[in-house]
């Protein structure tokens, strides 16, 4: 660890770093050279307080042993095998662990590398049983404003981000949206689910009456909106969804790659809100955030419905590389031990309501317009600076991380997610940070 200490690279520029600002962070870099449990360390030796998971991903604290070993022992046996026309065992066996906690029904996996890829594996399968399910004419694909679903071009055609959609042409055709949940001026300060807001779910039945259910395939949301800046379904609203979908036959499809693996308190956001979407898609916490991987669930109906014609055909012409691969289903795996052993998976459950109380004491701080609560999810939205949205919360970010927490920011929101492990007393500290941060940004 500590040859790294204070080692910053004498020269930043051939990383063309993502979702960075880059000239910025090139002139002032912030570098994590270490992490254990609930902290990072920078180059400069500070400890940094982790209220963000990582990016959402590292729900069991940092540098877990298990995982860690787990990691090394597979490395050491079995680093890299094919799962095209080959199998090795472990991908098996993490794959049945994974059905084994899913929501009752998803009781089939497709391995993937990251959350965009297994939103593109998700809206391809979706396409593709309309097809093998002889409905060949249900083509379209239905997302949501400010949805967001990884940066390939099928999620940013059903993601609503602006930003991460204009400037990359028309995106896929036959997509369309509806509209977003957020509505500050009935909801602001809202603890849990919003009381107001369930009647938007009826406006898919509108878009399903301008393009006629027989030309549908899918709708995919995210349970809770992250990336956008935390957006909580308002309450009834998932079961709305799930009811227009059955009726017209449309599969629903949750994005948990946040949601996945105990944020909210429960294991999927499908447990917590008693929702069961037909696929479902997840990553980062499903190592951990330790190796990259995707798991796209299904239920057996969908995967069942692929399963004909001659046996020596492949039934699905979609894969990767590293689909299963063992390091990274061996990382999985010790990541599920870790979550069981620990609890992690519905701790959030009882930290909630210190989680809930700790956040919402910023109201009344400078700035603050409203503070969003979920699981271990929360927001506090700020009032953007006339005219140059997006500045402000960037300011609270790097001002927190010069004070040893990371926080993270999306507009004028900011976001945080702490990984499970997290204490009260570090709840406090965290909430403390961003409050003095609060205090000190114009
Ligand atoms: C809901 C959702 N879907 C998809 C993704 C994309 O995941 P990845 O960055 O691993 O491609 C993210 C990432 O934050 C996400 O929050």
């Amino acid at each position: 660890m500590s040859n790294r200490l204070n080692a910053v690279p004498n020269d930043l520029s051939a990383f063309w770093m993502p979702f960075t600002s880059n000239r910025q962070f090139k002139q002032s870099p912030r570098m994590l050279v270490s992490a254990k449990d609930m902290h990072y360390t920078a180059s400069d030796g500070r400890k940094i307080l982790d209220g963000t998971a990582g990016l959402w991903c590292v729900n069991a604290g940092h540098c877990r042993p298990k995982i860690t070993e787990a990691i090394q022992q597979q490395a050491a046996e079995l680093d890299y095998a094919p799962a095209f026309q080959m199998g090795h065992p472990i991908a098996f066996e993490f794959a049945n662990r994974l059905v084994d906690m899913a929501p009752k029904g998803l009781d089939h996996v497709f391995f993937t590398n990251s959350g965009s890829e297994s939103v593109e594996t998700a809206l391809k399968i979706a396409l593709a049983y309309q097809r093998v399910a002889g409905q060949g004419s249900r083509t379209r694909l239905i997302g949501r404003e400010r949805g967001y679903h990884g940066v390939n071009f099928g999620g940013i055609s059903v993601g609503g981000i602006v930003g991460n959609r204009k400037m990359f042409g028309t995106l896929l055709t036959g997509v369309d949206h509806i509209p977003h949940t957020h509505q500050p001026g009935k909801n602001a300060f809202t603890r849990g689910e919003p009381e107001h807001g369930a009647e938007l779910a009826d406006e898919f039945e509108r878009i399903i009456t301008l393009h006629d259910a027989s030309t549908i395939a899918a709708l995919i949301v995210e349970p809770v909106a992250g990336s956008t800046g935390v957006l909580i379904p308002p309450k009834g609203y998932l079961k709305r969804l799930r009811e227009i979908c059955d009726k017209h036959g449309i599969l629903l499809i949750f994005d948990e790659v946040i949601t996945g693996f105990g944020r909210l308190g429960a294991p999927f956001a499908a447990d917590y809100f008693g929702v069961i979407p037909d696929i479902m898609v997840t990553a980062k916490g499903v190592t951990n955030g330790v190796i990259p991987m995707g798991a796209v669930f299904v239920k057996k109906e969908i995967h069942d419905a692929f399963m004909t014609g001659p046996e020596h055909l492949i039934e699905f012409a979609h894969g990767y590389t590293y689909s299963g691969n063992p390091i990274a289903a061996a990382a999985g795996l010790a990541t599920l031990e870790t979550y069981k052993e620990e609890g992690l998976l519905t701790r959030g459950e009882e930290l909630a309501p210190y989680w809930e109380d700790a956040l919402h004491s910023l109201k009344g701080e400078p700035h603050v317009i409203d503070i969003r609560n979920i699981g271990l999810i929360g927001a506090v939205e700020l009032e953007p600076i006339a005219g140059q949205p997006t500045k402000r919360a960037f300011s609270a970010f790097l001002k927190a991380y010069e004070r040893g927490a990371l926080i993270r920011t999306t507009g004028d929101i900011i976001a945080m997610s702490p990984p499970l492990i997290i204490t009260k007393g570090q709840i406090n500290e965290l909430i403390d940070h961003v409050r003095e941060v609060l205090r000190m940004i114009d």
